[in-house]
Parts: structure tokens; sequence; C-alpha cells
């Protein structure tokens, strides 16, 4: 069997919307993913400009079933993105009541205040894509462990980011240590395109779809699949000539939320500047790859 037929959902799916590079190679993984799990709850901790959050919906809308997916954000900012202007989260807000007002709802509070909205057991897919650090991703896992499902299946941003694809403010990533730290207990597979993506099958009983998934995508012909249609997106997002919103410092001006973005992650102003070098720096990255 070809990877087109092994892999329908992403071969047929191409993203509707795409505000931001760097999550946007692992959509048709994304893509796959639900068309064979069929979520009832998808829940995204970090939906910033809404692109890996309208993949999750285009791919819910697309495979029939009756999911609802979550974006759960502050929209205020972050140690690593800086802080917002409320027209990110006007955005976001008029984009889902218009194209999926049915399937998707924005959730603006803290992770950690958010996961009171959710019964225990009730999370197929959880998306943890917030703050970066490994104290925050730890926290946001083990927040929301027990509110996964029995065929839960948590994604991990970042986890492959490195000195040599970010430069020094890689330092400050924390995602590929706590995924390390996790994936001896559970069934997983990983992607080093796009910066690394990490699935955790952290439900007792997976569907037996979801866990061929898992097998299927360990062979090297399945990885440099994903890592192609990946690529393909990366090169129409640049196609597009989206420019990206540049945010103000996040640090001494918002010490009053510091507490409740990263009550975990004491990191300030300096910290922001080096994250936006690295942003301009995955940026630039991207140019060059898709030149
Ligand atoms: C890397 S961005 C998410 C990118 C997004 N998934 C995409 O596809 O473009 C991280 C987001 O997490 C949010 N965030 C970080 N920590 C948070 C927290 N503890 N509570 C709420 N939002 C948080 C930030 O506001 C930011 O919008």
């Amino acid at each position: 069997m070809s990877p087109e037929q092994t892999f329908p959902s992403a071969a047929r799916l191409f993203p509707e919307r795409l505000k931001s590079p760097w999550w946007i190679g692992h959509i048709p993984f994304a893509f796959e993913l639900i068309g064979r799990m069929q979520p009832r709850t998808v829940v995204e901790l970090g939906t910033y400009s809404g692109s890996s959050f309208a993949a999750f919906c285009q791919a819910v809308e697309a495979s029939g079933g009756n999911g609802h997916v979550y974006g759960v954000d502050l929209w205020q900012g972050d140690v690593h993105m800086g802080s917002f202007d409320e027209e990110l989260y006007q955005e976001m807000a008029a984009f889902t009541s218009t194209r999926y007002p049915n399937i998707s709802t924005l959730i603006r509070k803290d992770f950690n205040e958010a996961a009171a909205s959710f019964a225990e057991g009730s999370v197929d897919l959880l998306h943890i894509d917030g703050t970066h650090t490994f104290e925050a991703v730890t926290n946001d896992f083990e927040t929301w462990l027990p509110k996964m499902s029995d065929r839960g299946v948590v994604l991990f941003h970042d986890i492959n980011v490195t000195e040599q694809n970010a430069g020094p403010a890689a330092l400050k990533f924390g995602v590929r240590r706590v995924f390390d730290s996790l994936k001896a207990n559970y069934a997983h597979a990983e992607f080093d395109h796009c910066f690394g993506l990490g699935v955790l099958v952290v439900g007792n009983a997976p569907d037996a779809s979801v866990m061929r998934l898992i097998d299927e995508v360990k062979a090297d012909a399945a990885k440099a699949f994903f890592a192609e249609k990946g690529d393909a997106v990366s090169k129409h997002f640049e196609s597009l000539g989206i420019a990206l919103p540049q945010h103000g410092s996040y640090g001494a001006e918002s010490e009053s939320t510091s507490s409740s973005v990263t009550p975990h992650d004491g990191q300030s102003a300096p910290v922001a500047q080096s994250h936006r070098s690295l942003l301009r720096r995955v940026f630039d990255r991207l140019r060059r790859m898709v030149a």
C-alpha cells in the first residue's frame, strides 16, 4: 500500500487556515489522527492565532463525527511569545464563531483554571502547546492527565527545539525532557520535523486504529511521508506572504498577569526578548527551507 492509501485523511485534506509557521508541518498527522480516532472532546492548551486549532476543527468536521474542539488560552502572551494585542483574540473569536460555531469553543482562561471545566475522563485528545519550559509542560501534563479518557492521546509540540535549529533560546525549552521522561510508560510516536511532535497514548483502552497508526508512523517511509506533507503546508504558508504580528515585551508590565499565565515560571522580559529572537530565527529558517 502507498502512504496515500495508508494515511487517507493526511493525503486528502489540506489546511484551510494558516496563521503562523511553527506548528503547521504537523497538520497532516493531526488530520490522520483525528480521522481515525473521531475524538468526542479535543482540548488545545495554547491556541494563539489558531493554526493548529483550525486544523483540529477542520479534521473533526471532515470526519463527520460529533466531536467538539476547545481552545484554551489567555491571549495575553507568555514568557516566550511576548505580550499580545487584544485584536489577536478578537480575530480568533470572530473566526471560530463564523466558521465553526457548532463544534468549537474558545476558553479564555489560564490552563490550570480551565481544567476545572472538564470532567475527569472526558478528554480524548489533548494538545499541549503553551509555555514550553520543563516546569510548565510538566504542570500542564499532570494537571490534565486525570481529565483524559480511556481512549486518551496527548500531543506535545516542540520536542525537537535545539540550539542547532533555534539558537540559544532553545535552552529554555523543556518539552523534549518531559516527553522522554514519560514515553517509557506509554505507547508513543514522535516526529522530528517542524520542531518536533510527541504523541503519547495515555488511555487504558485506546482505539485499535490509533494503535495501528502509532505503529505505522515508526517506519522511516511514514516519517518521510509526514515530513514531506508538512513541508508542503509550510511552502504553501510561505507563498501566502502572511505577516506575523509583532508582540510587545512580556514581563515587568505584565507583572499582574504573569502569575496567572505561568504560575510555575518566574522568567520575564529578557527571556521574552530572547524568544522573540528565536521566533525570528525560526521564521528565517523556514524561509530558507522552502526557498
Ligand atoms: C506557542 S503559542 C500556541 C501556538 C498555536 N498552537 C499555533 O498553532 O499557532 C502558546 C500560547 O499559549 C498561551 N499560554 C501560555 N501559557 C498559558 C497559560 N498558563 N494559560 C493560558 N494560556 C497560556 C499563550 O498566550 C500563547 O498564545
